[in-house]
């Protein structure tokens, strides 16, 4: 039986690079999987595309990624999964003297803890279909930017640099 069309998760599909991304990969005619904390504003958002079915997923929450996972694996049958993009990030701006460490934990769970999780739990349905995991981050995570928290451990990693640099 020949195979459908080429599937994909995406994270973050409620806005921004994430967004596109779904509307330009169901373009293309890949069935698109849209990772959403908010699943109900995706059925408005994707109507009319094709091959997108919008899944609840908080990438923070390990219940949701399970659930998640239920659900895409469902829809795939016996295929495996073709791409997983995490995309899904929160940018907490500020100089590291100002921004509260609850903001800084809930960043760091969510740009690179959740997307440790999701790949953990999505592998053997990507590695059924020897498929591809596409990390989206930022060039501030190689360069850092002054004293900025941006993107967590990268930057604590440069941050005794910096300091040194200012002092
Ligand atoms: N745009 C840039 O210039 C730039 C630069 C560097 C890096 N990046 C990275 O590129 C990615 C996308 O950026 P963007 O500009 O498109 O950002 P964006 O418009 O703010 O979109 C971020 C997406 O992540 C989702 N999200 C946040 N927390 C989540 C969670 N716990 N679980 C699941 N989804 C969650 C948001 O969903 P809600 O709507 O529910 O909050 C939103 O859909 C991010 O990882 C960002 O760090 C972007």
């Amino acid at each position: 039986m020949p195979r459908p069309s080429k599937s994909v998760l995406i994270t973050g599909a409620s806005g921004g690079i994430g967004r596109e991304t779904v509307q330009r990969l169901s373009g293309l005619g890949w069935q698109v999987f849209a990772g959403m904390r908010f699943p109900q504003a995706g059925r408005t958002l994707f109507h009319g595309l094709d091959g997108v079915v919008p899944v609840e997923l908080d990438v923070s929450r390990e219940a949701s990624l399970h659930q998640a996972h239920e659900q895409v694996a469902h829809h795939l049958a016996e295929h495996g999964l073709d791409g997983l993009i995490n995309n899904a990030g929160l940018g907490v701006d500020g100089p590291v003297e100002l921004v509260p460490t609850a903001a800084s934990r809930r960043q760091f769970k969510v740009n690179v803890i959740g997307k440790i999780a999701i790949t953990q739990v999505f592998l053997p349905l990507i590695r059924a279909a020897q498929g591809c995991v596409i990390n989206i981050g930022g060039a501030a995570v190689r360069y850092g930017v002054g004293l900025e928290t941006r993107y967590g451990l990268p930057i604590l990693l440069r941050l005794p640099e910096r300091l040194r640099d200012r002092s």
